[in-house]
């Protein structure tokens, strides 16, 4: 694959929720920069058009089929990478869901199925990537898509913003122990990208205006533009960078943004 740069060149790198959105573009920009990608999703029809277009654009790429919360199918995803790279260099948690439920409305359900994928699914990613690369002596990173609900919760998002703020503490945990290992282990907390997950969002008018009056850049984000800091995160640029929760959010969560658009003047507000 051309590319004017190569950072990972034969580095084996595994992406969880590679079939679309914010994973579907780290697969991309890792494949871009010489990667061999083993992309673990678990829609089938998705990750396979999303595999061979990468495929078709140079990058090599490896589709898995599987759960992130069942731990086989993680270490399927993992043993692959090292069965076609001869190592694992990068492991990134990007798989996750979401429901937005009354907090005294949230059932046992909600709760299993959305810790299960978010939680318990990094946790499984982080512990395999981990073993396998002390295992192998590699120095290795990785990075866990985290959420500005870690540590901004929203109403409604019990399960949601309890698995984020959850990812945090797996992150800094591994980042603890695993540095001894020359394993660095950082996170990433995207704002609003424009990906499936939050059309809900983007695509209804009324929401949609209440979040962008939140987020001072005055727009959403798209996934290649939280790919490319993953990437950054997990190359030796940031090879002293460790533990540490990255927000990349248009300045949403940076404090209270002032009323109204920029250019509107307010009442009493010299500008
Ligand atoms: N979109 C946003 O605004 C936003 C904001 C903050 C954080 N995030 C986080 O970014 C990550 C990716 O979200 P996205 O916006 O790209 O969503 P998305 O729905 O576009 O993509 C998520 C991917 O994860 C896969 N997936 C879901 N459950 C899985 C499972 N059990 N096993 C394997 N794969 C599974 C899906 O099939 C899908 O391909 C999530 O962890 C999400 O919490 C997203």
């Amino acid at each position: 694959m051309s590319t004017t740069e190569a950072r990972f060149a034969d580095k084996g790198v595994v992406v969880t929720g590679a079939a679309q959105g914010i994973g579907r573009a780290v697969a991309k920009a890792f494949a871009a920069e010489g990667a061999g990608v083993v992309m673990l999703d678990n829609e089938a029809d998705v990750l396979g058009q999303t595999a061979e277009a990468i495929r078709g654009s140079g990058g090599a790429v490896e589709a898995v089929v599987g759960d992130v919360s069942r731990r086989e199918d993680v270490r399927k995803a993992v043993e692959l990478a090292i069965a076609k790279s001869g190592h694992l260099d990068v492991a990134v948690q990007v798989a996750g869901i979401a429901d937005f439920i009354p907090f005294l409305e949230v059932t046992d359900a909600s709760w299993d199925r959305i810790l299960d994928v978010n939680l318990r699914g990094t946790w499984y990613l982080v512990q395999e990537a981990g073993r396998a690369m002390v295992r192998q002596g590699i120095h290795g990173a990785i990075a866990i898509t985290a959420s500005t609900n870690a540590f901004q919760p929203e109403a409604g998002g019990l399960c949601y913003n309890t698995s984020k703020s959850g990812q945090v503490a797996v992150m800094h945990t591994a980042a603890l122990e695993l540095i001894r290992h020359g394993i660095r282990v950082n996170a990433l907390s995207p704002g609003i990208i424009n990906t499936r997950l939050s059309a809900f969002v983007i695509n209804n008018p009324e929401a949609r205006k209440v979040m962008l009056d939140r987020i001072p850049i005055g727009r959403f984000a798209e996934p290649e533009e939280m790919a490319r800091p993953i990437l950054w995160m997990c190359s030796d640029d940031a090879s002293y960078l460790s533990g540490e929760l990255l927000v990349v959010d248009g300045a949403m969560t940076a404090g209270i943004p002032e009323p109204g658009t920029l250019d509107v003047p307010m009442p009493g507000v010299v500008r």
